[in-house]
C-alpha cells in the first residue's frame, strides 16, 4: 500500500476574478521509506502541494490519502488528531516556541496528544542523534541555526510521525550546516523507514533524495525521475509514477 496518495487534485485559492490556480491535475503515488525532493522555482505550487499533503489545507477538487485514510473525510478534530499522529512538519523558519527549552520543545507534540504518553528514553535517542543532547536545557535563542532547525526535526520526528514533511528546511542554512541536516533526515528515513517529502529550490541538495519531483505551474512535469534506487524497490518500478 502507498503512504500518501494524492488523485486529480486541484487547489484554487481566491474567489471569482481574484482566482489563482494553485495546483491542477496532480497524481503522485508515494512508498514508504521513500525520501522526495519536491523542486520548482518560486510560486510553482511547492508549499501549497505540502500543506495539502499535511491536512493543513483542503483541495478544491481531488482527494489526497495518507495511510489509505482519505484525509479530506474526517472531521476538523479527527483530522487535527490523525495529523499529529502521522505527519511530522518542518517548517523554514523553525517555529520553536521561545519560552520553551530544547526537550519541552521536542515533547510538545506528545504533551499536547493526551491518548500518548511521554517516551524519554525516545526523545533522548533522537536528541543524541541529532547531536543537540547537551543543549537541551537552553533555549531557542541560545542556539544557532543550524541547532534550531534540528530541534524543529526532532520535534517533528517525535510522535514517530509515517510522512515527515519539510518545507526548505535547510533555507536559513549555511552550506556546512544544510549537509548536516540533509545527513540526519536521510539517516532518519533510513533508520526509521521514515517517509520525507521535502520542498527545495537548490538542486543538489535535491540530488541526494531517491526520487525528484518537479513542480511547474501547479503541474507536475516530470515522471519516473529516479536519483538512488532502493534495493528494495527492485521490480516495483512500475509503482513509482508521479
Ligand atoms: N493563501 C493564499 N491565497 C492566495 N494565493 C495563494 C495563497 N498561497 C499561495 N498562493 C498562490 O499560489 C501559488 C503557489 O504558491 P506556493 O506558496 O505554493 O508556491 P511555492 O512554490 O511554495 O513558492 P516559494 O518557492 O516562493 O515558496 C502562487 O501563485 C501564490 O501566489
Ligand atoms: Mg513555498
Amino acid at each position: 500500500m502507498h503512504i500518501l496518495e494524492l488523485r486529480h487534485v486541484e487547489k484554487i485559492y481566491g474567489e471569482k476574478e481574484n482566482q489563482v490556480k494553485a495546483l491542477g491535475d496532480i497524481n503522485l503515488k508515494v512508498n514508504p521509506g521513500e525520501f522526495i525532493a519536491i523542486v520548482g522555482t518560486s510560486g510553482s505550487g511547492k508549499s501549497t502541494l505540502l500543506n495539502l499533503m499535511g491536512g493543513l489545507d483542503s483541495p478544491t477538487k481531488g482527494a489526497i490519502y495518507v495511510k489509505g485514510k482519505e484525509i479530506g473525510s474526517l472531521k476538523r478534530k479527527a483530522l487535527t488528531i490523525f495529523r499529529r499522529r502521522n505527519i511530522g512538519f518542518v517548517f523554514q523558519n523553525y517555529s520553536l516556541m521561545p519560552v520553551l527549552n530544547v526537550y519541552d520543545n521536542v515533547a510538545l507534540p506528545v504533551t499536547f496528544d493526551s491518548g500518548n504518553h511521554l517516551n524519554h528514553g525516545y526523545i533522548e535517542e533522537l536528541l543524541k542523534e541529532l547531536g543537540i543532547w547537551n543543549k537541551r536545557k537552553k533555549y531557542p535563542q541560545e542556539l544557532s541555526g543550524g541547532q534550531q532547525q534540528r530541534v524543529a526535526i526532532a520535534r517533528a520526528l517525535v510522535n514517530k510521525p509515517a510522512i515527515l514533511l519539510a518545507d526548505e528546511p535547510t533555507g536559513n542554512l549555511d552550506s556546512a550546516t544544510t549537509v548536516e541536516v540533509m545527513g540526519l533526515l536521510k539517516t532518519s528515513c533510513r533508520k526509521y523507514n521514515q517517509t520525507i517529502l521535502m520542498v527545495t529550490h537548490n538542486e543538489g541538495i535535491a540530488q541526494i533524495c531517491d526520487r525528484i519531483i518537479h513542480i511547474e505551474d501547479g503541474r507536475i512535469v516530470n515522471e519516473n525521475n529516479f536519483i538512488n534506487t532502493k534495493p528494495s524497490d527492485a521490480g516495483e518500478g512500475g509503482d513509482f509514477t508521479c
